[in-house]
């Protein structure tokens, strides 16, 4: 994988910095050796589900990507979702406090996510809240994830069903 291609997978930002650097040193340069010694774990790896705070941590009222979406849908039949990002206390938005990012996955049946969207937000302009229509053939467990340039990363997800 190509840092490009890395960049543009995770969005930019941050995050790269936190753990990106660790995986492209194993898949960029250096000699073969080397990237198999990383790659197999001969390192203390951390996983970065470590670094993402959960909807109950202190802050959760500004920072949890609040999903609204149907819990149950017709195969094939779009549908709206929208993201919210401080529905209940707002979140500050300047540009020395902001939501940078907020993205979706939806993970179809247990399986690999699926990449759904992302926004890239422009702070004092752009607000923390999106919507897009999507459509699902099977059952779905939709993930939201955003981040706050101060505060980090957060999740939340919701199940949404397909009749039949
Ligand atoms: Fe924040």
């Amino acid at each position: 994988m190509s840092r490009k291609l890395f960049l543009r997978i995770f969005g930019g930002g941050t995050i790269c910095a936190a753990f990106g650097g660790a995986l492209i040193k194993a898949v960029g340069g250096g000699s073969q050796a080397h990237k198999t010694q990383t790659l197999l774990g001969a390192r203390a790896m951390k996983r970065v589900g470590e670094i993402f705070y959960p909807p109950e941590y202190e802050g959760k009222e500004k920072h949890v990507p609040i999903i609204d979406a149907p819990s149950e849908v017709k195969p094939n039949e779009p549908f709206q979702v929208t993201v919210t990002v401080g529905k209940e206390v707002p979140h500050p938005n300047t540009v020395e406090h902001h939501i940078k990012w907020i993205q979706v996955f939806a993970s179809i049946e247990g399986r690999n996510p699926v990449h759904i969207a992302t926004f890239d937000l422009g702070p004092t302009f752009a607000e923390p809240k999106v919507t897009f229509t999507m459509r699902l053939q099977k059952s779905a467990t939709l993930y939201a994830v955003e981040y706050c340039n101060i505060h980090g990363l957060w999740d939340y997800s919701v199940d949404i069903k397909v009749q039949g």
